[in-house]
């Protein structure tokens, strides 16, 4: 396993340091003169190796609708189009995520951290598999309905493959903990069970990382974190869009969307962990909240099935991380909120914040 202090360090200097390589490059396609293939009966989308996108060209945008809805009660009532719209808007970031990675390294930039021969090869199957999940919600949303294209993304790693890990446990634990509220929307059963598939996956490609490249334990306790109110997550992946970089063509994402003030921490005066201390920040300057004079308002902190609700410090912004949570495990999502238990998202004033937990050495780095 490589230091993992040195590699922190560079990971916090990297993380103020945000790169501008795009790497566009992993949108080249492969060639079309061949049957489509399908997740779950091709190599591309599982056990592939290379540097090219599984993908065909004809699947690296903008799809547009072939059919008008109208009255007909199946054109768009009754369907899961406007989550799968989401869902694929996030996922090309996500698969962006993995595609650059496998532009970006090689095995040996893996193997020089001392990591196992293996970790470029996983990395690309990761790939494949992200590819994979874009080609199942492309299919998943209905002729009446745009299939959203991919952006360009920064994901500020800079070429450099130890922030780069970093960031791949933050991206595999955030997508499981949206995909607990995206099914809380989906109407129809198989939505739910496309859904859970989905985050077993995602699940999968955490426990990898958690065993091979950061040598811990890789459970996350009895249950991963749930958060109810999915569109604000995605939200906060759109900090990844090169902006003016969509598709023309695409919806708003995430769609509906609360546009509420993002959130983050002071980390040099905080374990960040169960007990700590903590001081939050609203770094969009464009969008502060509001806290109405007199009024209380509290940091709802959610982890596995549960949340706790804490007093907000209003003006010095302060409040504790629940000691009552288990230590080094999973995801701690925090929100500041205007009812205790932020039991409808209208109640969420700022964030949501993800606290990482589990590998501990990056609580306060990502
Ligand atoms: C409604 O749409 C379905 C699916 O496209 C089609 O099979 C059906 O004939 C349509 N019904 C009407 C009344 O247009
Ligand atoms: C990886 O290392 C193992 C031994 O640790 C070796 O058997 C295997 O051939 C190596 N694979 C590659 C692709 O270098
Ligand atoms: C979902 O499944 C349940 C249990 O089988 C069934 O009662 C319900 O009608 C299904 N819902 C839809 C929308 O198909
Ligand atoms: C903590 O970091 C902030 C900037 O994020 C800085 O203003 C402050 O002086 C630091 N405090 C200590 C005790 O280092
Ligand atoms: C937080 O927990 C309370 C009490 O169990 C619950 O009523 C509330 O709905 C939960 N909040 C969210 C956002 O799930």
């Amino acid at each position: 396993m490589f230091s993992l202090t040195a590699g922190l360090l560079l990971i916090a200097g990297v993380t103020a340091f945000p790169g501008n390589s795009l790497h566009s490059h992993g949108l080249a396609s492969r060639d079309t003169n061949q049957p489509d293939p399908v997740p779950g009966q091709s190599p591309l989308f599982a056990t592939y190796l290379g540097k090219q996108t599984p993908l065909q060209a004809k699947y690296l945008k903008a799809i547009p609708a072939t059919q008008k809805s109208g009255r007909n009660s199946s054109s768009g009532q009754f369907n899961d189009d406007n989550l799968f719209q989401n869902l694929l808007s996030a996922e090309w970031a996500i698969y962006s995520f993995y595609q650059q990675g496998v532009d970006a390294f090689s095995t040996q930039d893996f193997t020089k951290l001392g990591l196992p021969n293996t970790t470029y090869e996983r990395i690309q199957q990761i790939r494949d598999n992200e590819a994979g999940h874009v080609r199942i919600f492309q299919d998943h949303i209905s002729s009446f309905s745009l299939k959203p294209g991919p952006c360009k993304y920064d994901f500020r790693f800079g070429e450099n493959a130890e922030s780069y890990l970093a960031m791949q446990v933050l991206l595999e634990l955030s997508s499981m903990s949206f995909l607990t509220g995206l099914i809380q929307q989906a109407k129809l059963n198989s939505t739910k069970a496309a859904l859970v598939a989905i985050a077993e996956t995602e699940s999968r490609h955490n426990a990898w990382a958690l065993i091979d490249v950061w040598n811990s334990n890789p459970f996350a306790g009895p249950s991963d974190t749930i958060y109810p109110y999915a569109n604000q997550i995605l939200d906060s992946t759109n900090a990844f869009i090169v902006p003016r970089t969509c598709p023309k063509e695409n919806p708003p994402y995430p769609f509906p969307n609360q546009h509420i003030p993002t959130l983050d921490f002071v980390r040099n005066t905080t374990t960040g962990r169960p007990g700590a201390a903590i001081q939050f920040t609203f770094p969009d300057q464009t969008n502060q909240p509001h806290f109405e004079y007199g009024k209380e308002y509290h940091a709802v902190f959610f982890h596995g099935v549960n949340n706790i609700t804490v007093p907000f410090d209003t003006t010095k912004h302060t409040s504790r991380i629940p000691k009552e949570f288990d230590q080094a495990t999973g995801l701690i999502l925090a929100v500041i909120a205007s009812e205790p238990g932020a039991p409808m998202e209208e109640f969420v004033v700022a964030g949501p914040l993800v606290l990482l937990q589990q590998p501990e050495g990056l609580t306060l780095l990502v």
